[in-house]
């Protein structure tokens, strides 16, 4: 359903992308990992148009994004939730108005229907007694499930994830991966996510890719991505403590 083929983008004298090519299939959970740098969000925004490739090919279900009209453009776009890198919360609106900022803006639909849906997903969220405070008044846990929140308020098919977990502790990163899955189970999404957290990425990835020096240089399944010859590969897992065996070890036990 999102397909790369031989994409290409130069940033100022940087080749971030260098003819990279891949697919995911609906229904994966694909994760992007990456040192900071190596063009992980440069992707995600390829894949919304955010950014246009300066050669190869961008498809979403099928059709080269590339050259879409305004309006066609639009039509894309609404297959996609995208929780960004900063939460991106309005701090002078509640998390309520937050979430239902989208379907203000793209939607006819009366005042007490879109409550009822933001109030479905804040439910959703676990967020059914947030919904009147303020983004400064929650936790950032909170202030990501919020953005998790208005990022599937339109009912997309396909969310991007843009470091869902950085800046939480581990405890509250595990109930992200959860939500992630979640979304996957209980509502059929798609999900791209971008993570430096390889533990997050071996829990609830069906695919893990890494991207470096413009390349990829690995897309496997969680268990083969941990047994991956390629050095760089192997270098990233080290520097995580995981093993072969995809435990979380200190190196000195193994
Ligand atoms: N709009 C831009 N103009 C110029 N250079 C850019 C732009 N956006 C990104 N870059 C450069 O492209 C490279 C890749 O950026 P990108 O944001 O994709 O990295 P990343 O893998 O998401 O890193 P991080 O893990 O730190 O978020 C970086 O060198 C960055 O400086
Ligand atoms: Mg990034």
């Amino acid at each position: 359903m999102i397909r790369f083929d031989q994409v290409s983008k130069q940033l100022g004298s940087k080749t971030v992308l260098n003819e990279i090519s891949f697919e995911i299939s609906e229904g994966e959970t694909f994760v992007i990992v990456g040192l900071s740098g190596a063009g992980k969000s440069v992707t995600l925004k390829h894949m919304i148009r955010l950014m246009l490739p300066d050669a190869g090919t961008i498809s979403i279900d099928g059709e080269a994004i590339n050259h879409l009209t305004r309006h066609e453009l639009q039509r894309v776009r609404e297959k996609f939730g995208v929780l960004f890198q900063s939460a991106a919360l309005l701090q002078w609106m509640s998390v309520r108005d937050n979430v239902a900022l989208p379907l203000r803006e793209h939607t006819d639909l009366d005042e007490k229907e879109i409550l009822r849906r933001v109030d479905e997903k804040l439910e959703l969220l676990s967020l059914g007694d947030a919904g009147h405070k303020f983004p400064s008044d929650i936790s950032g846990g909170m202030q990501k499930r919020a953005g998790l929140a208005r990022a599937i308020i339109m009912d997309p098919k396909i969310v991007l994830y843009d470091e869902p977990t950085s800046g939480l502790d581990p405890v509250t990163s595990r109930r992200i991966d959860d939500l992630i899955v979640d979304m996957q189970q209980k509502l059929g999404i798609t999900s791209v996510v971008v993570t430096h957290d390889l533990h997050s990425a071996l829990a609830i990835g069906s695919r893990i890719m890494m991207l470096h020096e413009g390349r990829i240089v690995e897309n496997a399944a969680p268990a083969d991505f941990i047994r991956s010859k390629n050095e760089t590969v192997q270098s990233f897992l080290e520097s995580q403590y995981i093993t072969k065996k995809g435990k979380w070890e200190e190196k000195s036990h193994e």
